[in-house]
């Protein structure tokens, strides 16, 4: 019988702790790792440093684009020829341009083939706002992360001011407010839970409890597989 890779889905909108969930759920795991938001931001990082034209032909220039990640103390990194972009891409003019871009069939479906390739064994944890309705529609697990618009302006904030970048908060809210109305009623791939999605909403809990919570749901899973 063909053993099956299995993959858990963490899909929701941004500054909801996607990312935070996925590293601890894949250290507890020690399974691979696809922030697909990343490649979304570094093909926009490539756009605008590089003035590209949004029109299909785009798909052969960015063909070139050639990048690396490295794992460094624990944190993802990524190099652009060499130069580590990390905290780059992390930008609200990245940030802007990556959720303009998802709304684009032929960059969706370019990163489509690359993301799918991540599923390797022993097993994948990603994270995004289509994994589990288009990448991984097979996914073993699919949670739905929703929080407090507040909270989620808040880490936001946070997040952009430890990676150095001075944004004010009313900036910040109006274009999150933006992207998130974006990648929710785009017409390809919009941020939606899965059919099959466990929703977890937390608001009223801490990290530790939203691991522990989507923890219960994972092992139950990998018992059944
Ligand atoms: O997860 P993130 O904030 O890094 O994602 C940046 C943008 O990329 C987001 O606003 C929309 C787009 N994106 C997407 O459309 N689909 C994904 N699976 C991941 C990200």
């Amino acid at each position: 019988m063909k053993k099956i890779i299995p993959v858990i889905t963490i899909d929701g909108p941004s500054g909801v702790g996607k990312s935070t969930l996925t590293y601890a759920i894949s250290k507890k795991l020690k399974w691979h790792i696809l922030e697909s938001g990343y490649m979304y931001r570094i093909t926009a990082f490539f756009i605008l440093k590089y003035n590209l034209s949004l029109n299909k032909k785009i798909i052969f220039k960015l063909e070139n684009l050639k990048f690396n990640f490295k794992i460094i103390r624990n944190e993802l990194k990524i190099f652009f020829h060499d130069i580590d972009i990390s905290n780059k891409i992390h930008s609200q003019k990245i940030s802007m341009m990556a959720s303009k871009i998802a709304k684009l069939p032929y960059i969706r479906e370019w990163l489509l083939h690359t993301q799918r390739s991540y599923k390797k064994f022993p097993g994948l944890v990603t994270n995004g706002r289509d994994m589990g309705t288009i990448v991984f529609p097979d996914a073993i697990l699919k949670i739905f992360l929703k929080t407090k618009f507040k909270i989620r302006l808040k880490r936001r904030f946070i997040d952009l001011q430890n990676r150095g970048f001075k944004i004010d908060l009313k900036t910040l809210n109006k274009e999150l407010k933006k992207r998130d109305y974006q990648d929710e009623n785009r017409i390809i791939c919009p941020l939606k839970p899965a059919k099959d999605a466990i929703i977890i909403n937390s608001t009223n809990m801490n990290f530790k409890e939203t691991v522990q919570v989507s923890m219960k749901y994972i092992y139950k899973k990998l018992k059944m597989l």
